[in-house]
């Protein structure tokens, strides 16, 4: 059932610029979405991962329809998100495209394992969960990927990485604090 709350696009919308100003504020989780097997892989850092459904385990990504990845995911009928730890920084940076590492040339660095249908899975990540492809939809500059987790490998890395304001920061958990206590304090990563 499609519902549609108002029909797009609105007659009046905020400028781009203030738009993203503002979206600088909402910390998130970095992870890479991986696509692809063999030596056709290739992969991307992602901010947008989140749950969509515990029930059925589902999760969604916005991947910006230019990127090299989504012909992949759409080949495939798969992808793999790894969640990344505090400490893996430089594997976030090399997927962004940085030093104009492309394709199977991003892996090089990092240790990774072949998942379901042959994803890329990062070792050492948080969470590495493999999925297979629920549904694509188009909207505006980015596709929105519901992704149905089909494998899950967790570590007890001891930080996330996070990207706030511009920057990265590693959260990491207090281990002498009792559980009701268990605060994160952040470390920012910059030069
Ligand atoms: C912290 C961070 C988060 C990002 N999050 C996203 C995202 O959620 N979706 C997206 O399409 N691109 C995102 N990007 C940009 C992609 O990483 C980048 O465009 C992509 O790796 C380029 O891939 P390509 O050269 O293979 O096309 C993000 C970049 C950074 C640095």
């Amino acid at each position: 059932m499609k519902s549609v709350v108002r029909a797009f696009p609105p007659t009046s919308i905020v400028n781009s610029d203030e738009f993203r100003g503002a979206m600088r504020h909402l910390a998130g989780g970095v992870s890479v979405i991986t696509g692809g097997r063999g030596r056709d892989i290739s992969g991307m850092t992602v901010t947008s991962v989140t749950s969509l459904t515990i029930a059925p385990p589902t999760l969604i990504v916005a991947i910006n329809r230019a990127a090299s990845t989504l012909p992949l995911l759409r080949r495939y009928g798969a992808f793999g998100v790894s969640i990344l730890a505090g400490d893996q920084r430089e594997v976030a940076e090399r997927f962004t495209g940085k030093g104009s590492h492309a394709g199977a040339k991003r892996f090089v660095g990092s240790s990774w394992k072949a998942g379901p249908a042959g994803v890329p899975l990062l070792e050492g990540a948080l969470a590495a969960i493999g999925c297979e492809v629920e549904e694509i939809i188009e909207r505006h500059s980015h596709a929105i990927v519901l992704g149905s987790a089909v494998s899950i490998a967790a570590s007890e890395a001891p930080s996330a990485l996070a990207y706030w304001s511009g920057r990265y920061v590693a959260v990491e958990r207090n281990a002498s604090h009792d559980e009701d206590a268990r605060l994160p304090t952040h470390r920012a990563l910059w030069d």
